[in-house]
């Protein structure tokens, strides 16, 4: 049974979840409340990347609520991009201590952080009393270390937090092995703040576990299951018609290309960002594996749309429940 008041957000994925995207899925699909945007990098206090910042321009993201993230571990440079984006319209922001990407942790930002509980309390002492934004965190577990987070859960208890949204593994685990749900269990137990459950809800039956799990917890944080299984949410919020499924994705393909197309220049770039979202979604048909390959191989944007044709026309049920 869902709770009346269970809250799915969509996660952020970087080269995913864009503006884009998130209007796009809103308009084909209901059952996700809100999105954490992907992490915008801190650039010192003069730069901004201005794509950045218009992913999360409040004028084009009035169809899903939308928090910003901040990657970045010097605070002044964190006060900037958060006035900005207060400025911007956007009272809460979030902050990215999960990033697993080595490149990201060597220079002890995201998960590479998460070893110095220490610089993490000097820099919320600094940034918190001069933001006007509140704020909430994104995190791993711990970098190496899976025990990591209970060194750091004590300092956040400090602070105000709008909320602690855990993905139960380490940053060095990258995506390898299962969320641990033990670990995420025992952090509830340590956090005086609100948590947000995330990681690998890829069906109903793994949100039943992790709710069944955890009573107390009513909020859901998903991210590659609702590209591999759109219809999730819709499913968890129990208003899921199996009517037309096929249909429904197609037009939300659709939909989504013909957006792409207008924004990026290049075919590669269009065809490369759709069939990165092909990777997830086309596994969920059945016996999909075949045409999938075509549409993955296809080198021009006529050969690909008439791979997806192609794709639509022979794949009739959509597995993924
Ligand atoms: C391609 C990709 C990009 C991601 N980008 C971000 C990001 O920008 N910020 C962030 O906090 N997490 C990012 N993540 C992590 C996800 O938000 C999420 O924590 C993780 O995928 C686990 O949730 P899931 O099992 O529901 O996908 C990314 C993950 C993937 C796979």
């Amino acid at each position: 049974m869902t709770k009346n008041n269970t809250t799915i957000i969509l996660a952020p994925l970087q080269g995913f979840t864009d503006v884009t995207f998130r209007n796009v899925f809103s308009d084909n699909f209901s059952g996700v409340d809100e999105a954490v945007a992907p992490f915008i990098s801190t650039m010192g206090q003069k730069r901004l990347k201005p794509s950045r910042i218009k992913d999360v321009d409040p004028e084009n993201n009035k169809k899903l609520f939308v928090v910003p993230q901040i990657l970045g571990n010097v605070a002044n440079d964190f006060i900037f991009l958060a006035d900005h984006l207060y400025e911007m319209g956007h009272k809460k922001i979030n902050w990215n201590l999960g990033c697993p990407h080595s490149k990201i942790a060597k220079k002890n930002r995201g998960s590479g952080l998460l070893m110095y509980p220490d610089k993490i309390d000097a820099f919320l002492d600094t940034i918190l009393p001069k933001i006007s934004n509140t704020l909430s965190i994104k995190l791993r577990l711990g970098r190496k270390s899976k025990d990591e987070i209970f060194n750091l859960l004590p300092i956040l208890n400090k602070y105000p937090l709008d909320e602690i949204i855990l993905h139960p593994r380490t940053g060095i685990q990258m995506y390898e092995g299962t969320s641990d749900h033990d670990a995420f269990e025992k952090a509830l137990l340590c956090s005086q703040h609100a948590l947000t459950y995330n990681g690998d809800i890829t069906d109903l039956n793994t949100f039943h576990i992790v709710q069944k799990k955890f009573p107390c917890i009513i909020r859901f944080m998903i991210g590659r299951g609702l590209l591999s299984n759109p219809f999730l949410a819709e499913d968890i919020k129990g208003v899921l018609v199996n009517k037309n499924q096929i249909d429904r994705l197609k037009k939300f393909h659709d939909d989504l290309f013909d957006n792409y197309q207008t924004i990026f220049s290049g075919p590669a770039h269009l065809t490369g960002r759709m069939k990165g979202f092909w990777r997830y979604l086309g596994p969920s048909f059945k016996d999909s594996r075949k045409q999938l390959k075509k549409i993955l191989k296809a080198d021009s944007i006529t050969k690909y749309q008439d791979m997806v044709e192609a794709f639509f026309k022979t794949e009739t049920e959509f597995i993924k429940k």
